[in-house]
């Protein structure tokens, strides 16, 4: 049995992560600040502290458990929102990304860290390569997934702790929240129309995203603790095939038998018009493919609706 610390461990990703280490026979400590993460989300046997992600004293208290490693999770994972309140989400989404790296270096244990797609901004050398795309955030969002990876990279060589980067594409599933007009389109989409409620696609719909389960993102998390290096590696987290958002409407409109309106609005300024990941770092350094197709993922999405 080992011991691991999820920071974010109360939202989405993080606590099917959760439910996975614990499943495996291991201990999880979860710090969340609740402020998007429900209590609700967690199994009982996972051990929470309410804290901000900044809390040297709750990451000490964890830490001196003796951690085996930390999913570091916690962001405030709305771009709109980073975009409105500058300062205070850098705050969490690149100085809570230090704190913890400080924990780690303290305390002696390795880290893997949520990155984005958002650090790639609007690349149209698709599909997108971590050793080929320049990397150009467009939001505060995105330039502080970079940053987080920066001080990886400053936290191996510097101060010797290990680390992995994982850059998520649009990662959807069972407990995103759709409530937020700034959710992920898949919540929000399979919402509504598990309501039979109307949708409105902003723009044509031909724009296209690379959709990725979160089990298979879960499984990239476990594996990447285990090839955590002092050289800060990064990886997409992505399954390689593009969907446009006109083909996820009208698949989740047959799969929901939903005779709603599916409407089309104004496109949302700065939307990126195709994402796409080349999934092969993923599968070469991790030895982890996303197998969920599309389909099979929206229904594990609407069955636990
Ligand atoms: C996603 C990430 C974001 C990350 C970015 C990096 C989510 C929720 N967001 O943003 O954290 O920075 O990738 O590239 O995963 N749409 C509609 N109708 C709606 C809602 C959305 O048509 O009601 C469209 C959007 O205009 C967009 C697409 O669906 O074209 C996807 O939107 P969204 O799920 O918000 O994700 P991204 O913008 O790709």
């Amino acid at each position: 049995m080992a011991s691991y610390l999820i920071t974010g461990g109360a939202g989405f990703i993080g606590s099917h992560l959760a439910d996975a280490l614990l499943a495996a026979g291991h201990r999880v400590h979860v710090l969340d600040d609740l402020s998007t993460g429900r209590r609700g989300n967690l199994p009982a046997d996972a051990c929470l502290t309410v804290a901000d992600v900044n809390d040297d004293a709750a990451l000490d208290a964890i830490a001196a458990d003796g951690l085996d490693g930390c999913f570091h999770l916690a962001a405030v994972a709305s771009v709109q929102r980073c975009n409105e309140e500058w300062v205070a989400t850098h705050d969490v989404n690149l100085r809570g990304t230090i704190s913890v790296l400080e924990a780690a270096r303290r305390f002696g244990f390795p880290v893997v860290y949520a990155s984005s797609a958002a650090v790639y901004g609007d690349c149209d050398r698709l599909p997108l390569r971590e050793d080929d795309a320049p990397t150009r955030p467009l939001t505060a969002y995105g330039a502080d997934k970079l940053g987080s990876e920066l001080h990886a990279r400053v936290a191996g060589v510097v101060h010797g702790v290990s680390t992995f980067g994982l850059r998520f594409f649009n990662v959807f599933g069972p407990r995103q929240d759709p409530a937020s007009p700034y959710s992920g389109v898949v919540s929000i989409f399979a919402d509504r129309l598990a309501r039979n409620e109307p949708v409105t696609i902003h723009g044509d719909g031909g724009q296209s995203r690379d959709f990725v389960y979160v089990g298979d993102v879960v499984r990239a998390l476990v594996a990447a603790l285990r090839k955590a290096d002092v050289s800060a590696p990064v990886a997409n987290v992505c399954t390689g095939r593009a969907t446009t958002v006109r083909t996820l409407a009208e698949t989740l409109a047959t799969l929901t038998a939903s005779t709603a309106a599916i409407s089309t609005g104004p496109a949302r300024t700065g939307d990126i018009r195709h994402s796409l990941g080349d999934p092969g770092v993923m599968a070469h350094a991790l030895g982890v493919t996303a197998d969920v197709s599309l389909a099979d993922g929206l229904g594990a999405l609407l069955s636990h609706a």
